[in-house]
C-alpha cells in the first residue's frame, strides 16, 4: 500500500516551494521513488494577504497533473493549502462555503493550518472552535516545531482533547528541523497525541517529498501498524473526509485512555 502525502509545497512559483516546473518535476519524481503515489498540493496561504484560494490553486493543479501525465509520472495530485492560523480565517469562518473550499481535496472537511513557528497567536483558540462549528476539523500542521507549544504541553492537549487534528512532518521525525523538534514529534506519536504524518516538502532532496525514511523511523518507534495509520491509512481517510484511527500502539490507544 503507497503512502499519501496531505502537505507538500509542489506546485511552481506560488510559494517558497518549488521555484520553477522543473523543480516540481523533480519533487514528483522524488515522491513517486519513496512510495508516495497520492499528493495534495497545499500552497501557503495567508488571507489577510490573499483570498480564498480555489480559484487559483485548483487550475493550477489541473494544469500540473497533465504536465504530469505528459511525463508518464503516476502521481495522483490534489488542492488544497497550508491556511495561516490569523485574522483573516477567522473572518472566513463567517462564510462556511468559502470556508469549506479550503478544505484538504475540498470535500469539506479537513483545513490544513500552520501557526507562526514562534507563537501560538491571541484569537488561535477562537478560530479553531469556529472552524469546527462549521462542521471542518483542523489538522495543525507540524505543531512540534512551535516554540510556545513546547513550553506548553497542557494547550496542546488541551488543542487535542477538543478535536483540532496534529500533523507532524516527515522530516522532524528525521530530525531536519534540529533535536528539539524531533524529540517533540517522537513524544507526539509515542502519546498517541499526532495522528498524521505528511512531508511538508518544499524541495525535491533537503525537505523532500520521500517519505519512506519516516516510515522506517516510524515503524522503528512505534511499530509496522502506527507507521501505517499514520501515513497511508489516516491520510487516506482525511481524503474520504471520514474519521481518523487511534495509533494502535502497545495495543492500545494512548490518546483514548488519556481522554478517559
Ligand atoms: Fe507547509
Amino acid at each position: 500500500m503507497s503512502f499519501t502525502d496531505l502537505h507538500s509545497h509542489i506546485l511552481p512559483g506560488l510559494d517558497d516551494g518549488a521555484s520553477d516546473e522543473a523543480e516540481s518535476l523533480a519533487m514528483a519524481r522524488a515522491a513517486l521513488g519513496g512510495g508516495t503515489t497520492v499528493m495534495v498540493a497545499t500552497p501557503h496561504w495567508d488571507l489577510e494577504e490573499r483570498s480564498a484560494p480555489w480559484d487559483l490553486i485548483a487550475p493550477l493543479v489541473a494544469e500540473f497533473r497533465r504536465k504530469l501525465e505528459l511525463e508518464g509520472l503516476g502521481l495522483e495530485l490534489l488542492p488544497g493549502a497550508e491556511v495561516r492560523l490569523n485574522s483573516g480565517l477567522y473572518r472566513l469562518t463567517g462564510d462556511e462555503d468559502a470556508l469549506k473550499k479550503l478544505t484538504l481535496a475540498g470535500n469539506g472537511r479537513y483545513i490544513l493550518v500552520d501557526l507562526p513557528l514562534m507563537d501560538f497567536p491571541v484569537g488561535a483558540e477562537e478560530t479553531l472552535f469556529r472552524i469546527q462549528l462549521r462542521g471542518c476539523t483542523p489538522i495543525l500542521a507540524h505543531p512540534e516545531r512551535n516554540r510556545r507549544l513546547a513550553d506548553d504541553p497542557v494547550l496542546l492537549r488541551d488543542l487535542v482533547d477538543r478535536g483540532v487534528e496534529l500533523q507532524v512532518n516527515s522530516g522532524s521525525l528525521l530530525g531536519t528541523y534540529g533535536r528539539a523538534a524531533r524529540r517533540q514529534a517522537a513524544a507526539l506519536l509515542k502519546e498517541g497525541l499526532a495522528r498524521l504524518m505528511a512531508s511538508d516538502a518544499h524541495r525535491p532532496a533537503e525537505r523532500g517529498p520521500d517519505l519512506s525514511g519516516a516510515w522506517e523511523k516510524a515503524r522503528d518507534l512505534l511499530g509496522t501498524g502506527a507507521a501505517d495509520v499514520l501515513l497511508r491509512e489516516n491520510p487516506r481517510a482525511v481524503l474520504a473526509g471520514a474519521d481518523l484511527s487511534a495509533l494502535p500502539i502497545r495495543g492500545t490507544s494512548r490518546r483514548r485512555a488519556w481522554r478517559r
